[in-house]
This record gives C-alpha cells, structure tokens and sequence, in this order.
C-alpha cells in the first residue's frame, strides 16, 4: 500500500496542485512514484471543478514542469485516507484542524514550509492578487519544500 500525501490550500488552483505536481515529478526521478499518492484540495468551494490557475500554469512551465488537476475541497473524510496533510499557511493550517475538533488527526497536519530546507519562509504566500514574480516564487519556495520532504519521508522509511 501507498504512502498518502495531500497538499492543501485556499481555492486548489495555485499553490497546493503546485506542491502535488512537482511533489510527482521529484517521486518520478527518484524511481519512487509507485510508494507514493499524491493529491490536493483547497479549504473553499470556489474553485471547485477548475484546473490550475493560468499564471501558476506558466510558471511551473518557466521550470519545466506541467500542472495537471481539478479543484476540489477538503473534507474530514481525508483524514482518514492520507497518511499526511500539508497546508500551504497558517490558515489552511487552522481551517484544517477546526474540522478535527476532537484533535485525532493532529499529527497528520503539518505547514509545507516545515521541510523547506533552502527559505526562512513559514508559509507558502497566496500569490492570487499579486504580479508573476509571486508564481515563480511558489514554484521555487515548494521545490524547496517538495525535496525536503521526500527527503524526511525517506529517512523515516516511510517510502
Ligand atoms: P490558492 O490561491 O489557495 O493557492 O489556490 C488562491 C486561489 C483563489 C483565491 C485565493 C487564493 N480566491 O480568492 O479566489
């Protein structure tokens, strides 16, 4: 069985298909695509259905990298089906959590910048109203994140 990651933001068509495309494309050169799902969902409704933003499109594309997805949201049952959730900022994070009362799930929720190796950063910036600068940020800030945490899954022997 595989190892289950879900990246989570706020609409599903900047940061977190971002995070679960290039979290693919690392597992697919290190050999390790058939240990690892990789999904993503956002904590709001409106996006549901949408492929990735346009200017996240091509910004990936400036790396190299295609966007592939359809937005969907976050449900409770996903805690349950992932092994680990990683939210994009801290209110990802809070509105993740807050549909966990009970806190059973605390474990699996973590901030994708907790395993950025090469930025200070303690969040992944919504770059939805800003310039293209702020996509090209993203992509570099989660191929940072990204590695980093194939890195820590493969040292717990988790893949
Ligand atoms: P994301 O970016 O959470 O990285 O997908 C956003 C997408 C849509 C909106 C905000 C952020 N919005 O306000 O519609």
């Amino acid at each position: 069985m595989s190892y289950k990651l879900l990246f989570v933001c706020l609409g599903n068509i900047c940061r977190s298909p971002s995070a679960e495309n290039i979290m693919k494309h690392l597992l697919t050169e290190a050999g390790l695509s058939d240990r690892v799902y990789c999904d993503s969902a956002g904590t709001a409704s409106y996006h549901i259905g949408a492929p990735p933003d346009r200017r996240m499109q091509a910004a990936a594309k400036r790396r190299g990298l295609e966007l592939t997805g359809c937005a969907r949201q976050f449900e409770a049952t996903d805690f349950e089906v992932f092994d680990l959730i990683l939210a994009m900022d801290r209110s990802n994070y809070e509105d993740i959590r807050r549909q966990d009362p009970k806190g059973q799930y605390a474990d699996k929720v973590k901030l994708m910048c907790d395993f950025a190796r090469e930025h200070g950063d303690r969040e992944v910036p919504d770059p939805y109203y800003g310039g293209p600068e702020g996509f090209n940020y993203v992509i570099d800030l989660l191929l940072d994140a990204c590695s980093g945490l194939l890195a820590e899954l493969q040292q717990a022997g988790s893949v």
